[in-house]
């Protein structure tokens, strides 16, 4: 049965606290839809014994309202390894929420929205990863987590953009294949005497940034920072003063507050960051992610409630996929 989504003046009331913290980023026209949301979320989640893990990603009200568990892609996998709940509702991408069952097979994961995929996941399939082993014979092959259960299960071991680095050399071999994003390949090749071997997958969302617009940028403003992501092309990296993981990307606005930063990555980060840190200017080259923002407060209720989309991976493949996901957890625990 669908909870009261009224707001009424008791509810304005008892929200009023998160909203202060919010104010800046969602418009007061907005919080009247979604504060009963976020209201019903989390009285919801509690009856069911479910636990909200969200990506850096999602929308504010999903990240500071409801999510019990925010992080990059290898915190999320992380905590779900470490999930006390029996429901996991994952509100991020289906990989992620793949990766959550692998690790959970016993558990329920729910993703609200089982259309939101990645331009990553999508370059390959696991019968490129066969005939990229009958190519390569005996290159070990590493794959991003952004990538199908049926990709990991023909992998070596997984890596996130936090860890890549560390993986590729953990392999202690002369060249690997870096599978699918062929930008973090080639960001990662940079700092390796490892050869790396790459795929033509991109993310739709980072590959849109330029350089050239990152140069206007520190013209107009010398001081700026600007820090991005190793899923942008080098050269975008090339002009960046640190390159990280999303994680990576908030502790060291953590650790520097600089006056002002560009954040070259998908623009709910500074948007949940800017909640966090409202001394620091966030300047938003903006590019949403589209699969991201197909999870809404509506369909995370919806899932609650329904106790969909339930992740199901066939046995087989969760058997082989499961390895190189734990293979890459205890390479850094
Ligand atoms: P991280 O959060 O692991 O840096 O990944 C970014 C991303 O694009 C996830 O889809
Ligand atoms: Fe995939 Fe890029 Fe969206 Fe992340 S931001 S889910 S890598 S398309």
């Amino acid at each position: 049965m669908t909870p009261s989504l009224e707001y009424t003046p008791e509810l304005a009331k008892e929200m009023t606290p998160l909203y202060e913290r919010l104010q800046a980023v969602i418009p007061s026209v907005e919080w009247p839809f979604h504060a009963p949301l976020i209201h019903a979320i989390n009285v919801l989640k509690r009856e069911r014994g479910a636990v909200i893990l969200a990506h850096n990603y999602q929308t504010p009200e999903i990240f500071h309202g409801v999510a019990d568990i925010t992080g990059d892609s290898l915190k999320l996998a992380r905590e779900a390894q470490n999930a006390d709940a029996d429901v996991i509702v994952q509100c991020g991408v289906h990989f992620m929420a793949e990766t959550s069952k692998l690790l959970n097979p016993d558990k329920t994961i729910l993703l609200p929205d089982a259309r939101a995929g990645c331009s990553l996941a999508a370059s390959v399939t696991g019968e490129d990863v066969r005939m990229l082993r009958q190519a390569y014979p005996g290159v070990p092959v590493v794959t991003y987590v952004n990538t199908s259960a049926e990709v990991k299960a023909e992998s070596d071991i997984c890596c996130t953009s936090s860890n890549v680095l560390a993986v590729v050399e953990s392999l202690n071999a002369p060249r690997v294949l870096c599978i699918p994003d062929e930008y973090l390949a080639r960001n990662v090749a940079r700092q390796t005497d490892v050869e790396v071997i790459a795929w033509k997958g991109r993310c739709e969302v980072h590959e849109r940034f330029s350089a050239q617009d990152l140069r206007t940028y520190r013209e107009s403003d010398p001081g700026i920072a600007i820090i991005a992501h190793p899923e942008c092309p080098p050269d975008v990296i090339h002009e960046a003063d640190f390159s990280g993981s999303t994680s990576g990307m908030a502790k060291w606005i953590d650790a520097h507050r600089p006056g002002r930063v560009i954040m070259v990555t998908e623009c709910s980060m500074s948007d949940n960051l800017a909640v966090e840190y409202p001394q620091v200017e966030f300047v938003r080259p903006c590019n949403l992610c589209p699969h991201m923002k197909r999870i809404t407060l509506r369909n995370i209720l919806d899932s609650l409630i329904e106790m969909r989309e339930e992740i199901k991976i066939p046995a087989d493949i969760a058997a082989r996929a499961r390895k190189p996901i734990e293979r890459m957890l205890r390479l850094n625990s």
